[in-house]
C-alpha cells in the first residue's frame, strides 16, 4: 500500500493570520489544513519514489486538469532536479488531459473529458497521471478505463490528496500526497467553482463561501 501522511479528521490546521492568504479569500477559509510549504516538501520526496519506481523508461506525465496543474507543475521541477543531479536519468515528457465531474461541492456521476491530446499517442508509454485529489475515485477509474484501450506499457497514478469519505469507491492511487478530511478543500489549484486555485495554502471552506460562489 501507498505510503502517505494521514491528517486526522479532527486536525485543527493553522489559523490563517500565521501565514499570507490573498485578502479576498479572508472571510471563506476557517483554517490552513496544508501549509505550501508541507506540500512541497511532500512532493519532493514523491518524486524520488516515482522515479524510484519508473525511473528505469521514459516516462509520459499526464497532468489531469485543471485542479492538478500546480502540483503537476512543482512535482515535474522535482523529478527535472533528480534527473539534473545524478549519474542515471530519464527523459520525461508531458500530456494534458481535462476532466470535470464537480458542480458546486457535489461529485457528479458523469465525468466529462474536455480536451485534451490524442489518448492514442500513450500507447507503449511509461504513462504517469498526476492528479490533485481523489474521492469517490469514479475520475480516475474513468480515466483508467480509457487510457486501457490505448495499451501504455506501464501506467501509475499520483494523487497529491486521497479523501477519507464514504462515497469512495475502493480506488486508491499507487502514490499519495496525504490522506484528508471529507470536507471540501481549496487552494493549490483545487477550487470552487473556479475561484481558490489563486491560493498557495491547502484550506477548508467554510459554509458561508459555500453559499458565497454558488452557481
Ligand atoms: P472523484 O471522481 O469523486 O474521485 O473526484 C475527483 C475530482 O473531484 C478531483 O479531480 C477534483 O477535481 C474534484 N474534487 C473532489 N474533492 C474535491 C475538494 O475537496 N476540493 C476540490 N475539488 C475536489
Ligand atoms: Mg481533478
Amino acid at each position: 500500500v501507498a505510503n502517505s501522511k494521514i491528517i486526522p479528521d479532527d486536525e485543527k490546521g493553522y489559523k490563517l493570520d500565521l501565514f499570507c492568504v490573498p485578502k479576498h479569500y479572508e472571510e471563506d477559509l476557517d483554517q490552513v489544513i496544508i501549509p505550501h510549504g508541507l506540500i512541497m516538501d511532500r512532493t519532493e520526496r514523491l518524486a524520488r519514489d516515482i522515479v524510484r519506481d519508473m525511473g528505469g523508461h521514459h516516462i509520459v506525465a499526464l497532468c489531469v486538469l485543471k485542479g492538478g496543474y500546480t502540483f503537476f507543475a512543482d512535482l515535474l521541477d522535482y523529478i527535472k532536479a533528480l534527473n539534473q543531479n545524478s549519474d542515471k536519468s530519464v527523459p520525461l515528457t508531458v500530456d494534458f488531459i481535462r476532466l470535470k465531474s464537480y458542480c458546486n461541492d457535489q461529485s457528479t456521476n458523469i465525468v466529462k473529458v474536455i480536451g485534451g491530446d490524442e489518448l492514442s499517442t500513450l500507447t507503449g508509454k511509461n504513462v504517469l497521471i498526476v492528479e490533485d485529489i481523489v474521492e469517490t475515485g469514479r475520475t480516475m477509474e474513468t480515466l483508467l478505463s480509457l487510457l486501457s484501450e490505448c495499451n501504455p506499457k506501464m501506467v501509475k497514478v499520483v494523487s497529491l490528496l486521497v479523501k477519507r469519505t464514504p462515497r469512495s469507491s475502493g480506488y486508491r492511487p499507487d502514490y499519495i500526497g496525504f490522506e484528508v478530511p471529507d470536507s471540501f478543500l481549496v487552494g493549490y489549484a483545487l477550487d470552487y467553482n473556479e475561484y481558490f486555485r489563486d491560493l498557495s495554502h491547502i484550506c477548508i471552506l467554510n459554509e458561508n463561501a459555500k453559499e458565497k460562489y454558488k452557481v
